[in-house]
């Protein structure tokens, strides 16, 4: 089999994986007897370690996947960068201007505080944040 195919078969196994945890969050969560609600914890330890182990083995075969995995992406979905400007989007929204270059001692956060909406997600006064949907946020826009 080719390293492409392997790649493949790694990406068909993790999906899988994440499904099983998926899964087996929701029965621990219908369970009620204490040796099921253990099982499914460990059960449950044991596929997040399968997904570790095959994403391992995902860095070594595939390394544009690696550095992908090494990068900080968190400036994607930071107030006001694209994740939150596609959201805006999505929601049919004014969303922050388009991110200039900032000064290089600009920080993110300043960026999204000199937008004329505030940030999605951001709270607002008196916000009660357990009763917050999606539906909810699109209405608050
Ligand atoms: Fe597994």
């Amino acid at each position: 089999m080719s390293v492409v195919g392997d790649q493949q078969l790694l990406r068909e196994i993790l999906m899988r994986e994440i499904e099983t945890i998926h899964r087996y969050q929701e029965m621990l969560q219908r369970a009620a007897d204490d040796d099921l609600q253990r099982f499914l914890a460990h059960a449950l330890q044991e596929e997040k370690e399968h997904v570790a182990e095959a994403i391992q083995i995902l860095r070594r075969l595939d390394p544009m996947q690696a550095r992908a995995l090494d990068e900080d992406h968190s400036d994607h979905f930071r107030a006001g960068g694209p994740g939150d400007r596609a959201l805006s989007e999505l929601l049919g929204r004014a969303g922050p201007p388009p991110a200039s270059k900032p000064a290089a001692s600009a920080e993110p956060e300043a960026a999204a505080e000199s937008a004329d909406v505030p940030p999605f997600g951001a709270v607002r006064p008196g916000s009660d944040l357990s009763a917050r949907t999606v539906g909810s946020l699109r209405q608050e826009s």
